[in-house]
């Protein structure tokens, strides 16, 4: 049997032609991955070298991943951005600002030179919690996890994989998987709890969001998030609107206007498919009473006695 991290690159296609597959998905330490971008998992869990400055951001996918990239960038680079007519967030698609590790920067055969990144290095990953390259766990940079509610995660995830030719599974059958823990880096619950214990343990290291929290008073959020990050808004920042412009460049409303947000791919992924609704709730136009009742058991279960609540 293949030991994962003494795998040379020319091995990697072997290995992982050696886990359990279902339809698109690999089954690697308990997770399912989008077989795909295995390789970028196993490069990226071997060779990633954190920096105590980085700021890492960790997601499931659907949850808010390309919102929470926008919102980063735009706080921790928003001294060198003043003026927001010209925001790289305007005429770039915030996953080409913040990059994923896996899915983007160690998805090739060579290992990429992390160098021309300026500090503090903004980057993104959907990794669990014990996934994570152990030099991230060893280090004291700051891990921001954002997470949703799973009945529109689910929903969100269902249309974006149909709409980039991800399944060939109807709606039925993916919930069905959903439940089972078949997703992309599902089990959806096993790598919420990941993070969410060590946040608990580290919460000076790791800072959980959820997507409805952050919906619903954004302001509030970003300066906890820049509290975290120790880029605390100024009072002059925040009596110059600084906090509320950051907030309303993020918006879906704004991005999804971009033209840069409206056509194009990035990462295999179609750029308008990233952009949906961006809403709360949108679940209930799409699951049945019964598909709703079959999530809140199984998170009821699941989340029992640790304080996560949906
Ligand atoms: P919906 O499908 O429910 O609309 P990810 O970025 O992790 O792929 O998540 C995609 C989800 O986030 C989609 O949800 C998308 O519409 C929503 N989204 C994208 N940008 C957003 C923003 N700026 N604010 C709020 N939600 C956003």
């Amino acid at each position: 049997h293949l030991q994962e991290d003494q795998l040379i690159p020319e091995q990697y296609v072997d290995f992982i032609s050696s886990l359990p597959t279902i339809g698109f998905y690999s089954q690697y330490r308990g997770f399912w991955f989008p077989t795909l971008f295995m390789q970028g998992v196993l490069s990226f869990q071997k060779h990633f070298q954190a920096h105590e400055t980085d700021i890492l951001m960790m997601t499931p996918p659907k949850v808010g991943t390309t919102w929470l990239k926008a919102i980063l960038f735009a706080i921790v680079n928003r001294k060198n951005h003043l003026d927001l007519q010209k925001h790289p967030l305007l005429t770039n698609n915030p996953h080409i600002l913040v990059p994923y590790l896996e899915l983007h920067l160690y998805n090739k055969k060579e290992v990429p030179d992390l160098t021309p990144f300026p500090s503090p290095r903004l980057f993104s990953t959907h990794l669990p919690y014990a996934l994570l390259p152990t030099s991230v766990k060893n280090s004291t940079c700051k891990i921001v996890y954002l997470y949703r509610n799973p009945k529109d995660t689910f929903v969100s995830l269902w249309h974006f994989l149909e709409k980039n030719g991800m399944t060939t599974d109807s709606f039925e059958e993916t919930f069905d998987k959903f439940c089972q823990g078949v997703s992309s880096f599902g089990p959806y619950w096993d790598h919420i709890l990941s993070y969410w214990k060590e946040s608990l343990e580290n919460p000076q290291r790791v800072l959980c969001l959820r997507y409805e929290e952050l919906k619903e008073q954004p302001t509030i959020h970003l300066k906890r998030i820049a509290e975290f990050l120790g880029c605390s808004f100024s009072l002059e920042e925040e009596t110059n609107g600084m906090i509320n412009d950051i907030s309303k460049l993020c918006s879906f409303d704004y991005l999804s206007k971009l033209e840069v947000n409206k056509s194009g791919t990035t990462h295999n992924m179609k750029i308008e498919s990233l952009f949906r609704r961006g809403e709360v709730g949108d679940w209930v136009n799409y699951l049945t009473p019964q598909m709703s009742k079959k999530l809140d058991d199984i998170f009821k279960e699941k989340f029992h006695g640790t304080g996560l609540t949906f």
